[in-house]
């Protein structure tokens, strides 16, 4: 099966070509002209995937080296996101398939981006505890199977990239402040400044980042902070401190969901993903409890089309296609699908 995934939930226009689960090829564009706003001007997000949205598809298939009648299904993300940037990415993805009259699948980001562990060659083994930590998400779950999942515990406020984004605004050191903070948090020491741990020896499995950002603006107004041009060691500090305390949360609370469910393989997706500091403290506590680590590269960790791609196959495999009435969600959920044992390998995977 050669699958056609399209990821236009926020401001990333995305692409890729699967042959069955194997990325054959995967286009990303991220939209830095935000970093001018300092977030995303959803607007001006939406106007930019309909511009970038032929050319990028077309990069993907001429990558993957096939042509479009190659293509036996298209997935495209129906949500959550903004809207305006979802319809632009279901619609497309709903014209081509009548164009060539092919199925399709309205892909849940979230799902997308907790199976994006097995878009490596090294998968999870189910069941797994998954940390899913984006600008616009945080959330524990236990993933019993593909389609079965267990939400654990969610941000009660801000999800962990937002945190990250917020604190380099009040920083003034860009936009998207996650990777911005974890290369000056590098140059910084995470002693100097102690942030609380927000929630981390609670017994539950929620998060909430928005105190943590409140900690910080009160630090700032303490020292009466003035952005300057070029970041400076108190900045970098700060960065540091901050960072500290979020991967301490969500990793502790990560291990503490292991043990829990009595798992020994976790996962972390999305771009939050992709911190360094992050991805070594994890390593560090997994080696200590005897858990393995599935974390994707970072292509893999912020958003893309391959992830959606991927769970278009999965649904595909179980017959489960759309109907092109389906409309964008800007607000859904993760929805676990209960067991469809009895479903697998329902259909010959190898469509056309
Ligand atoms: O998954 P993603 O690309 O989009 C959403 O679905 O939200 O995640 C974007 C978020 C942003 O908040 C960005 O600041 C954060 O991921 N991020 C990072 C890093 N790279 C991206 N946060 C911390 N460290 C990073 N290296
Ligand atoms: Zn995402």
């Amino acid at each position: 099966m050669i699958i056609l995934g399209i990821e236009t939930s926020c401001d990333e226009t995305s692409a890729a070509v699967l042959h069955n689960d194997t990325v054959i090829s995967n286009v990303t564009v991220v939209q830095y002209f935000h970093s001018r706003y300092g977030g995303v001007v959803p607007e001006l997000a939406s106007r930019a995937h309909q511009r970038l949205i032929v050319p990028i598809v077309d990069e993907a298939i001429n990558k993957a080296s096939v042509s479009k009648k190659d293509i036996s299904a298209i997935a495209a993300v129906k949500g959550p996101g903004l809207i305006g940037s979802l319809v632009v990415g279901l619609s497309f993805a709903k014209a081509m398939s009548v164009g060539l009259s092919i199925p399709f699948v309205g892909v849940n980001h979230l799902e997308a981006h907790l199976l994006s562990p097995f878009l490596e060659s090294t998968k999870p083994e189910f069941p797994f505890v998954s940390l899913t930590v984006s600008g616009g998400h945080t959330q524990l779950v236990y993933v019993k199977n593909f389609f079965e999942y267990e939400v654990l515990g969610t941000t009660l406020d801000d999800a962990a990239g937002e945190a990250f984004d917020k604190v380099a605004k009040m920083l003034g050191i860009g936009y998207p402040g996650g990777p911005l903070i974890d290369k000056l948090a590098r140059e910084g020491n995470a002693e100097a400044v102690k942030f609380p741990r927000p929630w981390l020896n609670d017994d539950s499995f929620s998060f909430s980042f928005s105190g943590l950002k409140t900690s910080v603006l009160y630090y700032l107004k303490k020292y009466n902070f003035k952005p300057t041009e070029a970041p400076t060691q108190f900045v970098k500090d700060v960065c540091a401190g901050f960072q500290a305390s979020v991967v301490e949360v969500l990793v502790g609370k990560l291990i503490r969901a292991a043990k829990k469910k009595a798992v020994k393989t976790v996962a972390v997706a999305g771009g939050v993903a992709a911190n360094t500091a992050l991805r070594k403290y994890l390593e560090a506590e997994a080696q200590k409890y005897g858990l393995t680590v599935c974390i994707p590269r970072l292509e893999y960790c912020t958003d893309n089309a391959a992830m959606v791609a991927f769970v278009g196959y999965k649904y595909l495999c179980h017959k489960k296609e759309s109907p092109l009435t389906i409309a964008v969600e800007p607000n859904l959920q993760l929805v676990s699908q209960g067991d469809i044992s009895e479903q697998r390998n329902a259909r010959d995977c190898t469509l056309a």
